[in-house]
């Protein structure tokens, strides 16, 4: 298959990491269509974009819409919103995981998904323990290529406030100047990075299950270069 024949789905795509993702798949040379399923309308206009609206609790019904080789997951919520563990883990866990076992029915070949840094199904924090619990899940689905991206704090402007993360952001900010380039991206890392690290590692022939940390993002993202 030539690459501009490629065809990639996006879920997240209105996120941080998702929105800047998404322009790359737009504008890079490697998919022919880019598919994204979405709650709702998505403020842009592609003649390579394939806007989907979706229930995600219901993903079954679309899966004639996953005939694709790269499947992108930059899904999450936080638990304020989601209001529940419980939701926050179907947000979080279920339906990158539904997602990832209906793409692979239709043959998809490589997914590529947004965990975070310490990511551990054994941990005591709700958070890194169900994105943990998400890792072990796909791993287990021997999908033909996971690639999994572990980033630390995310940086960028998003429209919602984010208290917590907003101090982080300042905190990194205001210390930056004293890490070496080498270890910055452990503490922080721009969305834009990792989306562009995430494109950069869908074009490895990648097999089997492989993780990448802020500081592999950082020096991936580094090389890769969207031509338009
Ligand atoms: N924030 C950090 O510092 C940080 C650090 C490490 C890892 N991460 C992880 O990185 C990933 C991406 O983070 P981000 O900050 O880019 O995410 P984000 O900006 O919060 O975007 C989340 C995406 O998930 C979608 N989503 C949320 N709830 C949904 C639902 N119920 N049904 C369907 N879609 C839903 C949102 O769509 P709508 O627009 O429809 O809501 C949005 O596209 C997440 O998994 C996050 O946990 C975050």
């Amino acid at each position: 298959m030539t690459l501009d024949t490629k065809k990639a789905l996006i879920v997240g795509a209105s996120g941080l990491v998702g929105s800047e993702l998404l322009q790359i798949l737009l504008e890079g040379d490697r998919y022919s269509e880019v598919v994204a399923f979405v709650r709702s309308p998505l403020s842009i206009t592609h003649h390579k974009l394939k806007e989907v609206t979706v229930d995600f609790d219901k993903l079954v019904d679309y899966q004639n819409e996953m005939d694709v080789q790269d499947v992108y997951c930059c899904l999450g919520t936080t638990i304020k919103k989601a209001q529940s563990q419980e939701n926050m883990f179907k947000i979080d866990v279920q339906y990158p995981l539904t997602l990832a076992k209906l793409a692979k029915e239709k043959g998809m070949e490589h997914f590529i998904l947004v965990s975070a840094m310490k990511a551990n199904s054994k941990s005591k924090f709700f958070y890194t323990r169900i994105k943990g619990e998400l890792e072990e899940h796909l791993k287990a689905l021997s999908l033909p290529a996971l690639s999994i991206v572990q980033p630390s704090l995310l940086l960028g402007e998003r429209e919602e406030f984010r208290f917590g993360e907003k101090v982080a952001d300042w905190a990194f900010k205001s210390l930056a100047w004293m890490l070496k380039d080498s270890t910055k991206a452990k503490w922080g890392i721009e969305a834009k990075t990792v989306a562009s690290a995430m494109y950069g590692i869908a074009q490895l022939k990648a097999q089997g299950t492989n993780v990448y940390s802020a500081q592999d993002m950082a020096s991936i993202a580094k090389k890769v270069q969207v031509s338009i």
